[in-house]
This record gives structure tokens, sequence and C-alpha cells, in this order.
């Protein structure tokens, strides 16, 4: 018989089953509770509500735990390349040689731009954040190819959407760049590697073509590799919630690429950067930033510090850690914000404040430094996050459409005027 838990409000008991995920993960299913007892459960910002059953990541926010398909990320990161990961993570399983050049090489045939698309280009002004640029093109792109407007969640149609997609991000990011830049556009290489051939779209030049050495290619790889999925996120649950009505899948993008700009998703990757910035010029001392974010009365807080789920660690963190050490020294590099950045997380650690509430650098504090290191442009950071979290996206979408998932519809508590009566103009 499986397991069941008892809620008892008032004189009267309810059954609730119960369900236990791969990892013993156990949940307890409410959702016949309010039309058997008319309650409902409150959880602002669901910090402990499950929205979906899922077979994609899997997360460990205790034990600082990250698979993707059951892969540990310290695995992956090392050893798979990003396209690998994205075709992994859509798929389900690794690809074999064969899958995977199949799927380059329709990653590579699907990165122009419809002419009339990349015209949208000149109508944004040059400061326009590249965010808004890239919700606003992903969008586009049903315009152009109104054929992804049919929903599919599997077979050729949908292999077609996807290599679309994670190719024509790309496209996109690299060319809002150009843009503000005022530079002209460097078309696709098919020849070159996934982010060979991004890092060419950013940098090449009329008079210089942008080779990109093999350290940068691996560092941004991983970088990718490290975003690529992280379950149910802010900007992965609102691509769930947008996909539920039906969304196609390129309006359901467009809405996660808005929820991961927000400083406190992956906003935070810049706003790290501008931080240590301030506290490299600033000259004031770090107890003072200190205090600023333990002050209740401030909304101030120590960017690239604290997650949601991970209460010990954030792995992707630490790999990152690592992979700035490397990248710094085998470009003979060296960054003064990472001597700032060593120095906040060392005082953070011996701070009663930070550590009972569990708050430790997250995937973003030190992306930004080796984003840096690369080459890339501070407003852009964002934006790579969002190319890496594509196949995440994607997949959470697909996921749904397969589960059926009800359309996404929270109840409220409501706390306003109870009923009156209607007063007219001249008498209020
Ligand atoms: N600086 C100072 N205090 C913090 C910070 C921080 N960065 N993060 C959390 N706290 C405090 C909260 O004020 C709260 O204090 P209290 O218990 O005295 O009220 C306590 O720690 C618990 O934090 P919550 O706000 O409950 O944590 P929540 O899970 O809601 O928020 C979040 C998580 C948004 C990531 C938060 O830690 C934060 O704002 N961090 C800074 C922004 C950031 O780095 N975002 C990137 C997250 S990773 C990602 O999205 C890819």
């Amino acid at each position: 018989m499986s397991e069941k838990a008892h809620l008892t409000i008032g004189d009267k008991t309810y059954d609730l089953d119960v369900t236990i995920g791969t990892e013993n993960e156990k949940c307890v299913d409410i959702q016949k509770l309010r039309k058997e007892s008319g309650y409902i459960t409150m959880d602002p910002g669901y910090g402990n509500t499950g929205s979906c059953y899922s077979s994609i990541t899997y997360v460990d926010g205790d034990k600082g735990i990250l698979r993707y398909r059951g892969y540990p990320i310290e695995e992956i990161a090392e050893k798979a390349t990003f396209v690998e990961v994205a075709y992994l993570i859509l798929y389900g399983e690794l690809p074999n040689v064969k899958q995977l050049r199949a799927f380059r090489e329709s990653i590579s045939e699907h990165a122009a731009l419809h002419t009339n698309l990349e015209h949208h280009f000149s109508g944004f002004p040059k400061t326009s954040p590249p965010m808004a640029i890239l919700s606003a093109m992903l969008n586009l792109i049903s315009c152009f190819h109104p054929e992804v407007l049919e929903v599919h969640s599997e077979g050729p149609e949908f292999d077609r959407t996807v290599a679309l997609l994670l190719s024509k991000v790309r496209t996109i990011s690299a060319f809002s760049y150009r843009m503000a830049a005022g530079k002209p556009f460097n078309h696709p290489n098919p020849n070159l590697s996934y982010c060979s051939n991004f890092l060419h779209m950013m940098f090449s030049d009329p008079y210089r073509e942008y080779v990109a050495s093999p350290v940068i290619v691996k560092a941004l790889n991983l970088f990718l590799v490290l975003h690529a999925d992280h379950e149910q996120n802010c900007s992965t649950s609102t691509v769930r919630v947008v996909g539920s009505s039906r969304a196609n899948l390129f309006s359901s993008v467009a809405a996660g690429v808005c929820a991961l700009w927000g400083p406190l998703h992956g906003g935070a990757n810049a706003a790290v950067i501008k931080m240590l910035e301030d506290i490299k010029t600033s000259g004031r001392p770090l107890s003072q930033y200190l205090d600023m974010a333990k002050d209740k009365e401030n909304d101030y807080k120590l960017m690239g510090f604290g997650h949601r789920v991970y209460k010990n660690f954030d792995p992707r963190s630490l790999i990152m850690k690592k992979q700035v050490y490397k990248v710094l020294e085998e470009l003979h590099q060296d960054d003064p914000l990472l001597e700032v950045a060593l120095e906040l997380e060392e005082e953070t650690l011996k701070d009663s404040y930070f550590v009972e509430r569990n708050l430790y650098p997250n995937v973003d504090f030190y992306s930004g430094i080796l984003l840096r290191a690369i080459g890339i442009p501070l407003n852009m950071y964002t934006v790579l996050f969002a190319i890496g979290r594509m196949p995440g996206w994607i997949s959470n979408w697909r996921e749904l459409l397969e589960h059926k998932q009800r359309l996404s519809r929270p109840r409220q508590i409501y706390t306003g005027e109870a009923t009156r009566n209607f007063v007219p103009l001249a008498a209020r």
C-alpha cells in the first residue's frame, strides 16, 4: 500500500498521497485538498512547492549535488562540450558520434537569421539592453518561421525547432552586441564549433578575423555547460507557466529571458562585477558592505551570495572558481577583482550572519570574472547565461507537453475590502 500523509483540520482528517522520487525526495500531494476540505496551501515564492515531476535535472541543495540526466556536474563540466550537454538535456542520453555530428550540422544549418529579421536590429536604439533585444527577437522568430507556431514535442519538426532555437539564440546575441557597438554583423561560419562561432560573430572585424584560443573556447564551453539547466528555477518555471497555456516554444523562452534578466536571478552575474568594482574603487572597507547587506532596513544584498536551494555550497560555484584561476593563468592575466572577490568570500565565511543563513557564493559570484577574462562585455553576461540555459528551457517546455501539464494557475487568499456598494462620482 502506498504511503499516506494525514492532515487534521478541526475535527476532520484528510488522507493525502505521498510520492517519492528517484533520489528519495518526498512530497505530499495536495491536488485534491481544496476540493475535499475548502483549504488551499500557502507558499509565496514556491519555496516548498513542487510544480511538476521531471526527469531532466536533479539538485540536492543540502549536499551540493547537481546532475543532468543522472550525470554529476563535476564530470560533465570536465568532459563534455556544450553541444553534447544540450543533446543530453534535450534527448535524455549522451549522443554517439553519428548523433552528435547530425546535431551539430543541424545547428550550423540554422545559424543565419532571415534578412528581414536582421533588419529589425536597426530599429533598436544603440543603448538597448541586450536582454530586451534577445527576448524581443526570440519572440519575433515565429513571424519569420510560422511553422514553429505549431506545437510539437517530438519528431523531426521538434528536432528542427530545437536546432533552430539553439542556433539562432547565439546569432541574435552576437548581433545585439555588434549593433550596440556600431559594428557590421559577422555572419555565422559553419566550419566553426558552437563556441568558436559565437566568438567569431562577436569579435571578428572586416580587417581582422577573430580566432579564439582553445583556452577561451574551453572556458566558454564550461560556462555554458554549468548554466545548461537547473530544474525549476525562476526562468524555467516561467517558461513552464507560459508553456502551460500551450503558447509556442519561442514565446515561452522569450518569457524565460525576461525572468532571467532580474538581478536576483541571472542578472546577478553582471551585478556581482559592478559590486566588486564598487568595492575596489570606493576605498570603503569591506565591513561596510557586509553591514549594508545585513541591515534589514536596507535592500542592499551581497550579489552572488545565497541560493534558494543550495544551503551548503553551490557545486557550480566551486567549478567556476577553479576555472577562473586556470583561465587567468593560461591567459597570463591578472584580475584585481578576483582578489576583492576572494576577500569578500573570506569575510562572509567568518561572519555569523552569513554562516547562520547558509549564504555562500552561488554560480554567479565567479562567473563574471571568467567572462571578463575571455573578453565578454559586462552587458552581455546575462545574455550568455540565457544561451547556456536554452537547452534546459526547451527540455522543460517539452516535458510539460509530454506530461500534459495542466494550465498553471495558482490560488490566492484575498485580503482586500469586503463587498461594498458603488459610490457615484458626485458622492466621492
Ligand atoms: N545578502 C544578504 N542577505 C541575504 C542574501 C544576500 N545575498 N541572500 C539572502 N539573504 C538573507 C535574507 O535577507 C534572509 O534573511 P532573514 O532570514 O534575516 O530574513 C535570509 O538570508 C534568507 O534569504 P531568503 O531571502 O529567504 O532567500 P531566498 O531563497 O528567498 O533568495 C536569493 C535567494 C534571491 C538568491 C537571495 O539569496 C539573493 O537575493 N541573493 C543575491 C542575488 C543573487 O546572487 N542571485 C543569483 C541566484 S543564483 C541564480 O539565480 C542563477
